[in-house]
């Protein structure tokens, strides 16, 4: 019952969210109308400081790694909204799943994970590369990386993000460490997108909607928004998107 009353509270978060703000807005709104569970898979530098920004936000965050034990020590150091456990049970816990994970480990969770992950919102951070990935990288370099993840991970509402910042940038920016990260997202799902755009605004970053997936083309690996790290401002200068 518990888990259907949340999640019929996440449906509601989303659809208010939509009432109230344009198409492709991310106009910004304090914090999320509740904490979230979020379940992060390939807990390594870009997915734990995803997570740990988001523990500091109020949100309940299981780690995740094949060696769970290796992440206690960080959990515990987190206090108690922090958990670990294995992908698996990440992706159970998880009312939003982060992925940051080697790009070809995308196919075994995908597949093996289906069931867990079926219906959630999966914020996916994974590039391709082409010394890892092979056949991998160059169907993703051909379709877009966006329509790649959502082939591998079928199912899922899938939004990239995460993947065009560095993992250092997004930890300093949650610490109010440097100006706010400006954050490029995109998705073919708009409530998907509102809810993701809210989570990184909650991680003290500022999310940039380019559009649909295929827009996320534009944050790809090798494009002059890759890892610009900058604020929002100059992204949506860089992007060519109107001023927030
Ligand atoms: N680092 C960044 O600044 C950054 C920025 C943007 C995007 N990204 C992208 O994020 C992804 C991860 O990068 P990273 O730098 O965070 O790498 P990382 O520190 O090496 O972390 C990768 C994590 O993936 C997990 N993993 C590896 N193979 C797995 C498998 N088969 N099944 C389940 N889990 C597996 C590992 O967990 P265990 O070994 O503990 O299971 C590890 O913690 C990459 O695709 C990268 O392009 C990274």
């Amino acid at each position: 019952m518990k888990i259907f009353r949340r999640a019929a509270l996440l449906a509601i978060a989303a659809v208010a969210a939509l009432a109230v703000l344009p198409a492709f807005s991310a106009t910004a709104q304090a914090s999320s109308p509740q904490p979230m569970r979020i379940g992060v898979i390939g807990a390594g530098s870009l997915g734990g400081s995803v997570g740990r920004a988001l523990v500091k936000a109020g949100h309940e965050v299981m780690f995740s790694s094949r060696n769970p034990d290796q992440l206690q020590a960080m959990a515990k150091a987190l206090g108690p909204k922090a958990s670990v456990g294995t992908p698996k049970e990440a992706a159970a816990f998880g009312e939003i799943i982060v992925t940051a994970l080697p790009y070809s480990a995308l196919q075994s969770i995908g597949r093996d994970l289906q069931p867990e992950l079926r219906g959630k919102i999966v914020i996916d951070a994974s590039n391709p590369t082409r010394w890892a990935d092979g056949e991998l990288y160059q169907q993703a370099m051909r379709d877009g990386v966006g329509a790649t993840s959502a082939r591998l991970l079928p199912g899922t509402r899938l939004v990239r993000g995460f993947s065009a910042v560095n993992a250092t940038a997004i930890a300093a920016s949650s610490e109010g460490r440097r100006t706010t990260l400006a954050v490029p997202i995109a998705s073919d799902d708009q409530a998907a997108l509102q809810v993701v755009a809210q989570l990184v605004r909650d991680a003290k970053c500022a999310p940039v909607i380019t559009g649909d997936l295929a827009s996320s083309r534009v944050f790809e690996d090798g494009t002059p928004i890759d890892e610009a790290d900058t604020d929002e401002a100059s992204l949506r200068r860089l992007l060519k998107l109107p001023r927030s």
